[in-house]
């Protein structure tokens, strides 16, 4: 089905042709003033310039073949050269009505199955997670579940980093504490234990040492250095002990992404890709891409229109290790030889924006990639305290996911208290909703864009927030139960009825929206695009809640109607904060 703005154009390109201009100049837009139209077309202006003509005489000439349009109730050209665009009822319900009857709410479902991967959360093993993973996981998480949506083969991987420093400091200081660890013998034949000789809590604790042990101590980080190239070089009770931090620490990762309702259709490493280099830089070599600089072997990717320096990708140290680049770069030849996709997204702190750039352009200058795949870089902003400074926990420490999630959901309850509601039916509620807070306040932001973590605000149940839309959805659902109590029948294909009534008018505009939203919000990787549509239609559906009569309405095609229009805002509603990751509790 068509979108309703895809429906606007055609009438206006139609008008445009037989008032004798380009239809080229039909392009419609969502009014920016909304207090005079609801759409508009500016094409007038733009086409003065090649007709030789007063923008406001075309704009006439062009209205005045829109009369007819069944679409339009009023249609005026205003100075300058707008034309102002009022649906008609009838047309507007009529495209409600069709939206409801249709899988998608209108959007156009993608037309091959293409495959997307989805680079997200990249949290580092044995490393805490901190607000850059947060963010990495509730946006990928949003826009691999707008792909999905819309029909894409979508596959979400998690990319952990394993394959680091951070491992080599581990071993190191373990080799410091328990030296007598079969792990540390290099001639020990027998099987290593299956059981770990540290626990996450223990994890938690050594890593932040030995990270800043290795600041102030030389030495230590030199040998740390040097356990990290053993272990990559296979010694073989080193890669026992790496094991063993995966394995504490994935199980770990699973629970807390699980809390923040993120999952990951794939849990791949940095050292999955490790087997892929030797051919990779081979054929790098081979293909005359990748020289000698230094001692180091890099590619080349400055392009002459560029404006800005863009040093070279560095393949290899000069003493032949690899790096984050050369482990990014296989990936990618790990990907294509594994899913074939046509498109790559990444959802990685903007600072790495640059380093993505250069990864790009030698993927694509070295062939390990076609043109025709797309590669995306989506770089978010830091997440502020109310200071302006990146987000710390109060005493200043690093930041557990977990007890973050725990304090807002706190706040959440504490808010609930005179609520009559069972204990664990508050405390459910209360975790959806805090969960809702900080994902809608981190999602409703541009995602390129700092933003200040201010819980007080995020957690209101009133204004542009996650508890606001969720108390929608509830409301919504309380209204449908009353339905179900008072034995109102709706069938499902009951059909909304024009209505000269404003906030009925509001809430179709806001829902005729859909599809246009959620198909650009893909394109643009926008989730705020989609917050913003549920606050937009949750704003409009709670003045016409508080305005009319809707299960006590007494004409009874009106009150179906009503409850028809409502019950479909309910759904629509729940799917745009699915898309989100979002979930409504029952009650609140
Ligand atoms: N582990 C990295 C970090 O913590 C993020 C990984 C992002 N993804 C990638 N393909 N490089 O900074």
């Amino acid at each position: 089905m068509k979108k309703i703005i895809e429906i606007l154009q055609d009438e206006l390109k139609g008008a445009f042709e037989r008032a004798g201009y380009s239809p080229d100049y039909a392009k419609v837009t969502i009014s920016n003033r909304p207090d005079l139209c609801q759409y508009q077309c500016n094409g007038a202006l733009a086409a003065a310039k090649e007709y030789h003509r007063a923008p406001i005489q075309i704009a006439q000439e062009v209205t005045g073949f829109l009369g007819q349009s069944e679409c339009f109730a009023e249609v005026t050209a205003q100075n300058p050269g707008f034309i102002n665009l009022i649906l008609s009822d009838a047309f507007l319900a009529g495209y409600i009505n069709q939206m409801a009857a249709d899988e998608l709410y209108g959007c156009a479902k993608a037309e091959k199955e293409d495959t997307i991967v989805i680079d997200f959360g990249g949290a580092n093993v044995a490393k805490p997670l901190h607000v850059g993973h947060l963010r990495s996981a509730i946006i990928g998480e949003s826009i691999k579940r707008t792909a999905r949506y819309l029909g894409y083969h979508v596959i979400g991987d998690a990319h952990l980093g394993d394959w680091g420093l951070q491992i080599g400091l581990i071993i190191t200081e373990l080799a410091d504490r328990q030296p007598e660890l079969v792990y540390f013998d290099e001639d020990y034949q027998g099987e290593y234990p299956s059981e770990p000789p540290f626990t996450m809590s223990d994890l938690e604790e050594i890593y932040p040492y030995a990270s800043g042990r290795s600041k102030e101590d030389e030495a230590y980080r030199a040998k740390a250095q040097e356990a990290t190239a053993q272990l990559q070089a296979g010694r073989k009770g080193y890669l026992a002990l790496w094991k063993h931090i995966l394995d504490v620490s994935v199980a770990d990762l699973a629970v807390i992404y699980g809390k923040l309702n993120v999952s990951f259709d794939l849990w791949k490493k940095e050292s999955d890709a490790q087997p892929y280099i030797p051919d990779m830089v081979q054929a790098m070599k081979d293909g005359g891409y990748a020289h000698i600089d230094d001692g180091a072997l890099v590619v080349d990717v400055k392009e002459e229109t560029d404006t800005k320096e863009i040093p070279p990708c560095m393949i290899l140290k000069s003493n032949g290790a690899t790096l984050y680049n050369t482990t990014d770069l296989a990936t990618i030849v790990e990907r294509r030889k594994l899913f074939d996709p046509q498109k790559i997204i990444y959802v990685v702190d903007k600072r790495q924006s640059l380093y993505f750039e250069q990864v790009f352009r030698c993927a694509k200058k070295t062939k390990i990639i076609g043109e025709d795949v797309e590669l995306v870089f989506v770089g978010f902003g830091t997440m502020n305290g109310k200071d302006g400074k990146p987000f710390k926990t109060r005493d200043g420490g690093v930041l557990r996911l977990e007890t973050l999630l725990q304090d807002v959901v706190s706040q959440v309850e504490e808010k609930m208290a005179d609520r009559e509601m069972e204990e664990t039916e508050r405390k459910k509620a209360a975790e959806k909703i805090g969960l809702a807070a900080i994902k809608y306040g981190d999602l409703s932001n541009q995602a390129s864009k700092d933003y200040i973590f201010d819980v007080e605000r995020f957690t209101s149940f009133e204004g542009n927030t996650g508890p606001y839309i969720l108390y929608t959805i509830v409301r919504i659902k309380s209204l449908m139960n009353k339905v179900a109590q008072l034995g109102i029948e709706v069938e499902p294909d009951a059909r909304i009825q024009p209505e000269a009534n404003k906030t009925q008018t509001d809430v179709m505009l806001a829902l005729s929206r859909w599809a246009e939203t959620v198909e650009t919000a893909f394109a643009e990787q926008a989730p705020h695009k989609i917050c913003q549509f549920v606050y937009e239609l949750s704003d409009a559906f709670n003045k016409f809640y508080h305005e009319n009569k809707i299960v006590t309405n007494p004409e009874e095609s009106v009150r179906k109607s009503y409850i028809c229009l409502s019950r479909l805002v309910g759904s629509v509603l729940e799917t745009g904060i699915g898309l989100l990751g979002l979930e409504a509790p029952e009650k609140m």
